[in-house]
């Protein structure tokens, strides 16, 4: 089957999905800021949209024509809702269905879903098998395993026998949630089952990973297909910008002996990477206070572009105004005042007031 997958640069790079983040407005954030090669939805539960149909699902599913490829994002454990959703999934447009088998909230684990599919390998292939029904491409995304890194061997042996397009890998366990660092030394026996088992699976790596400068040097490490960055992005939205800067970025980490594959300096280590990235960016700008300023007004532009998606579509999404208080630390920061900008944009009721709030800056 020819696929938006085939049709990827080698490696491709994909905004992770993630939950009350990467709705229709974030996402248009992001592709202004840089966008990566696929999209993915934040996730959306099957029995919840088979039992109460959209109404279930708020405004997770919305998508522009112009987001392509983009993949939706599917968790549950009921075979009959899946199939469901996968084939509405394909009558709204979407290019593939990613099933969502890593989740570590004990709610989607109580109802067998989420990383509660690595309990149940039969229901896992069973979801995977309802998903195809609609025709189009599935995927999956997981964790190494549920308890311990040594189950990954047999649970993925498990995946990749199901005649999947893409497999994305979060390089961690369930019970290891965010806590330590992603087991990249795991990649290399990884994909050599990859390529005994399905060599035609996609392999996607995920799991702290800053920025696309970051996801190229894993690639040459390790020679995988994709890769998936999710929290690279709050610390810099410019993460997925063409990798001018590696040398750059490499050289800043080992000046100032940044471990890159450790969550705990994700933060510090991008920041770096995003000055650098914005330094090429810029034309001829280097990295004194006028560059410097154009990174914080490019930020802020994407705070204002944010604002105003937001507006524009929350009717449809029926996200409050207070689930955008989240995103404000991403744009406003690394200037006089920022802290107290955000403390007062953190009182703000509506984006007209903070647009009036942004105003104040010069
Ligand atoms: C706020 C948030 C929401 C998330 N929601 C989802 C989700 O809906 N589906 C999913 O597969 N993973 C979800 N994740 C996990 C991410 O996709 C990703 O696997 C994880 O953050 C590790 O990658 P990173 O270190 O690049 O952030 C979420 C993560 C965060 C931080």
């Amino acid at each position: 089957m020819n696929t938006i997958w085939n049709d990827l640069p080698r490696p491709f790079f994909v905004l992770a999905p993630m939950e009350a983040v990467t709705d229709v407005v974030f996402r248009h954030v992001v592709a202004q800021a840089g966008a990566p090669d696929v999209w993915f939805t934040e996730f959306t539960n099957a029995t919840g949209w088979a039992h109460a149909g959209d109404k279930a699902i708020g405004g997770r599913l919305i998508k522009t024509d112009d987001e392509k490829p983009i993949i939706a994002q599917l968790w549950g454990s009921d075979p009959a809702s899946m199939e469901k959703l996968a084939k509405h999934c394909a009558e709204l447009g979407y290019d593939g269905i990613d099933i969502n088998m890593g989740c570590p909230d004990q709610s989607a684990i109580k109802s067998g879903g989420g990383s509660g599919m690595i309990l149940n390998p039969e229901n896992a292939a069973a979801i995977i098998a309802a998903a195809k029904t609609s025709g189009l491409p599935v995927s999956v995304k997981t964790r190494l395993g549920y308890s311990r890194v040594d189950e990954w061997h047999d649970w993925i042996s498990h995946v990749l026998r199901q005649d999947i397009v893409n497999f994305t890998i979060h390089l961690r366990t369930k019970k290891e949630m965010s806590k330590v660092p992603a087991h990249f030394e795991l990649i290399p026996d990884i994909k050599k089952l990859r390529d005994d088992l399905a060599p035609h699976t996609l392999l996607t790596i995920n799991g702290d990973i800053l920025d696309r400068a970051h996801g190229l040097e894993l690639v040459e490490k390790y020679g995988v297909d994709g890769v998936m960055i999710g929290r690279g992005i709050f610390a810099n939205p410019f993460a997925f910008v063409a990798d001018t800067t590696k040398r750059v970025a490499r050289e800043s980490e080992q000046q100032e002996g940044i471990v890159s594959d450790s969550s705990p300096l994700l933060n510090h280590s991008v920041r770096t990477r995003e000055t650098a990235t914005l330094r090429d960016d810029s034309e001829g700008i280097s990295n004194d206070a006028s560059g410097a300023t154009q990174i914080i007004k490019k930020r802020l532009n994407l705070l204002r572009l944010q604002l105003d998606l937001y507006d524009q579509y929350a009717n449809q999404t029926g996200r409050p105004f207070e689930t955008l208080k989240r995103f404000f630390k991403i744009y406003v920061r690394d200037f006089a005042d920022a802290s107290e900008l955000r403390d007062k944009l953190m009182h703000a009721k509506s984006t007209d007031e903070v647009r009036d709030l942004l105003d104040t800056l010069q």
